[in-house]
């Protein structure tokens, strides 16, 4: 992959969304179709992808596996992000820079949208072809289990109990870990696992790497809804406080949740030193989460 970080980004995201492209059906009569393609094929960042194949480049080697797991991360993440702003959840209506699914579309066909990009995720795991078959049921269940109830729909949960009530620092933390964090640390871990070359020893630095960044992106994340612009994010700026919940800058403000990214981002850069250059984009990655102004 390329050497330069913006080249490798913009590398990263033409990939995916190509993959993206051809998992999905076409837009027909059914609005459904339409639905699954207008909250994919649009203006994500597309970190999780980019995470997955950094993971693989530190280790040398990019192959159609880390494209068909950035695919089915990504796949995953839009079904997250489609049911997370439906009405019974933070009911958002602009994601993306355009109005949410349930808005664009109705609510039952947004519930719909996103259980099918969940299955969609797992079929694209059973089209791996370079790893060994135990690996890639490994894949598959390390996936399931950062997604599902013990993973990121137990953060969504947590997050949800947590709102228009004041819960302590230990309880913000272990949502925020679950609800982006496993995700993202999923990302790095089957990413670096797609190059065929990752002993436990790389992989257990690799996911103490993703657990900080992946915190860090969460606190960036608040603080962004908490200073941040509605016009740059693409999404309602200040949905937090409006709807009371419990995040890093109500729980520390502004400042606190600051200094706690910077502590990650540091944390997230030590825990590389014992790779060589090519982990540089996982370094650079680390740099754009918390300095990212979308
Ligand atoms: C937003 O994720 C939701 C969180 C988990 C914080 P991203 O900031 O990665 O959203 P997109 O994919 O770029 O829209
Ligand atoms: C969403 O967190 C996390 C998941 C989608 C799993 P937020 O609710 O903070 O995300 P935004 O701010 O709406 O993107
Ligand atoms: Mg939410
Ligand atoms: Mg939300
Ligand atoms: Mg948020």
């Amino acid at each position: 992959m390329k050497q330069d970080f913006d080249d490798f980004l913009q590398e990263c995201r033409e990939r995916v969304e190509q993959q993206l492209e051809n998992s999905l059906a076409p837009a027909n009569d059914l609005s459904l179709n339409a639905a699954l393609r207008y909250t994919t094929l649009d203006q994500g960042k597309r970190i999780r992808p980019c995470l997955a194949y950094a993971a693989a480049h530190s280790l040398g080697a990019v192959n159609g596996d880390t494209d068909r797991i950035a695919t089915a991360l990504e796949l995953i993440h839009c079904y997250s992000l489609i049911h997370d702003d439906l009405p019974a959840m933070d009911d958002d209506d602009l994601r993306r820079g355009r109005p949410t699914c349930h808005i664009a579309y109705d609510e039952a066909t947004a519930i719909l949208a996103g259980d099918g990009l969940q299955a969609l995720a797992f079929e694209q795991l059973t089209r791996l072809t370079q790893v060994s078959a135990t690996t890639a049921l490994a894949l598959v269940r390390e996936l399931a289990q950062a997604a599902g109830a013990a993973g990121m729909v137990k953060g969504q949960a947590m997050d949800l109990y947590a709102t228009d009530t004041r819960v302590d620092l230990p309880y913000l933390e272990t949502m925020h870990a679950h609800k982006t964090g496993d995700l993202i640390v999923a990302s790095i871990s089957m990413g670096a696992q797609s190059s065929g070359c990752a002993d436990s020893s790389t992989l257990n630095r690799l996911r103490s790497y993703g657990r900080a960044i992946g915190l860090a992106f969460q606190v960036k994340d608040d603080i962004l809804d908490s200073e941040g612009n509605t016009a740059l994010l693409g999404k309602q700026a200040g949905a937090d406080q409006l709807h009371n919940k419990s995040t890093y800058t109500s729980l520390l403000g502004d400042e606190g949740a600051k200094k706690m990214l910077a502590q990650l981002h540091e944390q997230a850069i030590s825990t590389l030193q014992q790779f060589d250059e090519r982990a540089d984009h996982l370094r650079n990655i680390a740099d754009f989460i918390v300095s990212r102004d979308h």
